[in-house]
């Protein structure tokens, strides 16, 4: 993201005030009253389309979707003629997912309007990332400065698919959080170590000193040789699904090792059974609910602070 750290307190503060007032009896000001966000998205999504929608309506806002499959892009029209055909109907913001990595700076340059990030290729995911990032500091009592010093946080499994990793390493990061990417070296390749993490093969002797662990999808649809629907699961970058698990799934064993404030995370979607068992991901120590609860802060922190001034 290469926010500065004050840009990004700024944020996170915002969130924290838009969290109070979802939890008040008066619900949030609609501050967004009359506005209309536009969601573009050019490839699945099922938690980011809704929480944006859902934050819009809590500022009072309204949301229209626009889906990529329905969408003339299928006819060869451009990203960006799409996005100004849909600015020209009176749209306030753009929210877009795509593909494509540096897609919505593409479409940013060429409308007027606000457009948000909701995912571009692997490249970065921003609101995922600020989500993650509220919910670790809240977890560990840091959500009157979001100072990050001192916990470490790993990030496990396919790295190198992952816009919300890079987006999470980035942000916690730059709060002063100690991020370790793990995986096998075909998914957390050394070659991330310069966006700010280090970078492991070894999952097990790394687990007691965690203070978060960040499971993450295994992206087949994005291996080469990989598939979607039935051909999923198949991978020219891992052995064996079976093999992944012996090293790199947080099974119920290894979750017994985790410390007792260490917080387990999913971005979603989960696929129980493989990088995570579902015994863990309903455990205790899981806040995977409470990251998509969050999410929707975010978004309304993030959609208010580009359209309230507008
Ligand atoms: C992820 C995404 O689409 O980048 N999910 C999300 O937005 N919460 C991760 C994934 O698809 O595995």
């Amino acid at each position: 993201m290469g926010e500065p750290a004050s840009h990004l307190r700024l944020l996170l503060t915002a969130t924290r005030r838009m969290q109070e007032q979802l939890e008040s009896s008066k619900g949030p000001r609609h501050t967004l009253a009359g506005r209309i966000v536009a969601n573009l998205f050019f490839e699945d999504s099922t938690r980011t389309r809704t929480s944006f929608s859902v934050a819009a309506k809590r500022l009072g806002a309204e949301s229209v979707d626009l889906m990529g499959f329905a969408s003339s892009v299928n006819k060869g029209e451009t990203l960006v003629d799409t996005a100004l055909n849909v600015e020209a109907m009176g749209v306030d913001a753009l929210v877009m997912r795509a593909k494509q990595s540096g897609a919505a700076k593409l479409v940013r340059k060429a409308v007027k309007c606000p457009v948000i990030n909701a995912g571009d290729g692997r490249h970065e995911h921003p609101t995922q990332g600020l989500l993650d990032t509220y919910t670790l500091a809240e977890a560990h009592g840091r959500l009157d400065d979001f100072d990050l010093r001192g916990l470490t946080v790993l990030i496990v499994g396919d790295v190198a698919s992952s816009r919300v990793a890079r987006s999470a390493i980035a942000a916690m990061g730059t709060l002063g959080a100690k991020v370790i990417c793990v995986g096998p070296p075909g998914l957390a390749p050394a070659g991330l170590a310069p966006l700010g993490c280090k970078v492991t093969h070894e999952l097990d002797s790394n687990l007691p000193g965690a203070d978060a662990v960040m499971m993450l999808r295994m992206q087949f649809e994005r291996h080469e040789g990989g598939g979607e629907g039935a051909e999923a699961k198949k991978s020219s970058v891992i052995a064996s699904v079976r093999e992944y698990r012996e090293g790199f799934a947080l099974t119920a064993d290894r979750a017994s090792r985790l410390r007792p404030g260490c917080v387990v995370m999913h971005p979603g979607p989960m696929n129980r059974g493989l990088e995570i068992d579902g015994s863990v991901a309903d455990g205790l120590q899981s806040v995977v609910l409470r990251q998509v609860a969050r999410g929707v802060a975010v978004r309304m922190a993030v959609l208010d602070w580009c359209l309230a001034r507008t």
